[in-house]
């Protein structure tokens, strides 16, 4: 089953939507001046070397039947792009999924990520019918865990060496949020 995707959701002054192939510089340009700190933390920002790697990243996450990785953007007032959200690998029929969030280095630590989560996890456990959500973070993280915990998401535990990130073998930290858990 594929997730129930909101049209547009509000976070204050910011709004998520859907990503669309117009915003692929917009993702390039936050992508680009993320990258030295983005690459420390997630795996697939090597991968990303062109307008058009975003192009097919926002191709991959569009409403679809049978899809199994949703994104929005996170945009500020004038529609600047900040960051963005996502959930993937949907399973028992979309109610399970990994959650993840990113924004961009120079709008981070003005609350604008917890902003972002709090509105795409109400609408995904609220309207969607998800629920549980999860999230991994390599333990020298502190940025996602605060966030993570912050949340409400709790502590489930640690895999050993699960995860090559930037040619190292990392644990990750498991870190689960279930709907009836979800008071915000
Ligand atoms: C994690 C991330 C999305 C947080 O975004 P942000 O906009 O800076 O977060 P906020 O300002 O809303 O902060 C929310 C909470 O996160 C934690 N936090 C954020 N930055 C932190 C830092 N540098 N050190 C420690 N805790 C931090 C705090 O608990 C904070 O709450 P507080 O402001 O009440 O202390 C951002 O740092 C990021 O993009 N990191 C790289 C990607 C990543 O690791 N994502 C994993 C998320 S599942």
């Amino acid at each position: 089953m594929a997730f129930v995707v909101p049209k547009t959701l509000k976070a204050g002054s910011m709004s998520l939507r859907c990503l669309t192939e117009h915003d692929s510089p917009a993702l390039w340009d936050a992508i680009s001046a993320s990258r030295p700190l983005l690459r420390r933390r997630m795996r697939w920002v090597d991968a990303v070397q062109s307008i058009d790697d975003c192009s097919a990243f926002i191709a991959r996450t569009q409403p679809a039947p049978e899809m199994t990785e949703f994104a929005v953007g996170v945009f500020e007032g004038r529609g600047r792009l900040s960051g963005v959200g996502a959930l993937q690998h949907p399973a028992e029929d979309g109610q399970v999924a990994e959650f993840s969030l990113w924004i961009r280095v120079e709008r981070r630590r003005r609350g604008k990520g917890f902003a972002a989560a709090k509105a795409l996890i109400n609408h995904f456990f609220r309207k969607a019918g998800v629920r549980r959500l999860y999230a991994r973070l390599e333990p020298a993280n502190p940025e996602a865990r605060g966030l993570l915990r912050k949340l409400g998401f709790k502590y489930e535990g640690r895999l050993r060496r699960e995860k090559r990130l930037n040619g190292r073998w990392v644990d990750q930290e498991c870190w689960g949020l279930l709907r009836q858990e979800w008071k915000k």
